[in-house]
């Protein structure tokens, strides 16, 4: 079995258990308060309704003679009476309430007086509300009865006092409620239990099945499967979980995939990195070791030549570490550009003067192409010196000897456009999207390519933080031209 149905089963079968003995409990209880409140309201409906009994009998015969009891005509008139009414037992009653005579089925009477204090008030409230009184036949339980006063020569000589729930009727009474109760009982509270169990049974099994499924995609995420996302469930307490738990998941996935890409890119990096950096400084090694070995037997002119390599050799690597400093530093979004007004034909003008020589050496034309009037542009001098230089020494370096370098500045009515332009190799249509991508240099250049694929994409990231991009139209064999916007004031 899976945890999933455990876990299930269990909150299901205790929900279920709890409401059942709750169940139980409510029809335990209704059967007790159904009986009780059915014999109060058949007693209350006796009285009232026999209650004029013991009055009838005072009036109409005398039962008492001088305080005495005329047994032979009341005997007569209370037994027709008990005829009629089976459940009728009459006592009469001294001024003290002593009984002085009685008419029940059986002579089993085992009291031989009656207390007075539930008479008088019965003959006080004139019989309209329900009271019970002494059963002389069972001091243990009270009874309903109807009472009177007998008045003999305008004086009170006893009273009548007959019992309305004899032990005939409690009796019968006793086989109807057995019977009557229980049938009631039992049917109203099966009926109930099975529909309420029915209906409750069906709503904790669509809660337990709901939170069940939640649980079970919760366990799947946790044990690795980090597709798992909870569906349905779109409504109330279970939507919120819901979503909360599918937007927590796709922020931890989220955070998952840049670490794993942070990761990747150190790997890249450092691989990229110690083979860039190993060159030069392979290079500046042997030298160094030549020198140091055979110092003697190297001539001076050569000593010359091999410190001039190494010279060029450190500060090509001086150059890869800066980059490489430089675009990580990009990278982590540790540069915050410093604004400002920049004159951009002077300084366009200012880096082109320090090329001039390296693009004499291999017999190229570099020219700057700008109207004489330029608006002043909003850049961080630095950074956008940065670009123009990548971009020219990218110029340079994929254009053959003799080439034809441009830059071309051009005033637009918001934005001032600044394009660098050779007639080198080209980039094919189908490279050009990614050469911005850091390391990425492209196959018929590597060998001949000391840079680390660093350049455009620190371009690339410069103009980002000025709210701009670079544009490329390139054609291979017929030159590439780099071009960007910013804006002018
Ligand atoms: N003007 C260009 N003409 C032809 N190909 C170019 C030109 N500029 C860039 N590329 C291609 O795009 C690639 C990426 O250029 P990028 O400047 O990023 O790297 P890189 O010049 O090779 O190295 P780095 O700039 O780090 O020294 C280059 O390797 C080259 O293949
Ligand atoms: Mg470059």
């Amino acid at each position: 079995m899976s945890i999933k149905t455990i876990r299930g089963n269990l909150l299901f079968w205790k929900i279920s258990g709890v409401f059942t003995a709750l169940l139980i409990l409510l029809g335990i209880a209704y059967v007790i308060m159904a009986s009780f409140i059915s014999k109060k309201y058949f007693y209350e409906v006796n009285q009232q309704l026999y209650g004029d009994i013991a009055a009838h009998l005072a009036r109409s015969t005398q039962p008492l003679k001088n305080g005495r009891p005329d047994t032979l005509v009341t005997h007569d008139i209370i037994h027709s009476i008990m005829v009629i009414n089976p459940s009728v037992e009459v006592y009469l009653l001294d001024q003290q309430g002593k009984i002085i005579d009685f008419v029940v089925p059986d002579k089993s009477v085992k009291q031989n007086e009656v207390n007075l204090q539930a008479v008088q008030q019965y003959i006080r409230e004139g019989g309209h509300r329900y009271i019970a009184g002494d059963n002389p036949k069972n001091p243990d339980e009270k009874a309903i009865f109807s009472a009177a006063p007998i008045m003999e020569n305008g004086a009170l000589s006893g009273y009548v006092y007959a019992v309305l729930a004899s032990e005939k009727q409690a009796g019968v009474l006793g086989a109807l409620k057995s019977n009557f109760f229980f049938s009631l009982g039992s049917t109203i509270f099966f009926a109930t239990l099975i529909i309420a169990l029915l209906v409750g049974i069906i709503t904790f099994f669509l809660i337990t099945d709901s939170i069940c499924q939640i649980a079970g995609t919760v366990i799947r995420f946790k044990e690795g499967d980090l597709t798992a996302r909870i569906e349905g469930h779109g409504k109330g307490n279970l939507g919120v979980l819901t979503s909360t738990f599918n937007e927590m998941a796709d922020t931890i996935v989220a955070n998952m995939e840049k670490i794993t890409a942070t990761d990747r890119l150190r790997q890249e990096l450092i691989a990229n990195v110690s083979h860039d950096l190993r060159t030069p400084l392979a290079i500046m090694q042997g030298y160094i070791e030549t020198l140091l070995i055979k110092k003697d037997q190297v001539s001076a002119s050569d000593q010359s030549k091999y410190l001039g390599i190494i010279h060029d050799s450190s500060q090509n690597l001086a150059r890869l570490v800066e980059q490489l400093f430089e675009y990580s530093k990009l990278e982590a979004n540790q540069i915050v550009p410093q604004k400002e007004p920049v004159a951009i034909g002077e300084l366009v003008n200012d880096v082109l003067l320090k090329y001039q020589l390296l693009a004499k050496n291999k017999n190229m034309s570099l020219q700057l192409e700008a109207p004489s009037h330029l608006p002043q542009v909003f850049a961080d001098v630095a950074l956008l010196e940065r670009v123009i230089q990548n971009l020219l020494d990218n110029a340079l370096k994929f254009t053959a000897e003799n080439g034809r370098i441009n830059v071309m500045l051009r005033a637009n009515p918001a934005t001032v456009e600044i394009a660098v332009s050779d007639n080198g190799i080209g980039i094919p249509a189908s490279q050009q999207p990614f050469i911005f991508e850091r390391y990425k240099q492209l196959p018929q250049v590597e060998g001949t390519n000391k840079g680390m694929g660093l350049g455009l994409a620190i371009v690339k990231k410069i103009l980002d933080l000025h709210q701009t991009v670079i544009h490329i139209k390139s054609a291979p064999g017929s030159g590439t031209t780099f071009w960007f916007l910013l804006p002018a004031i």
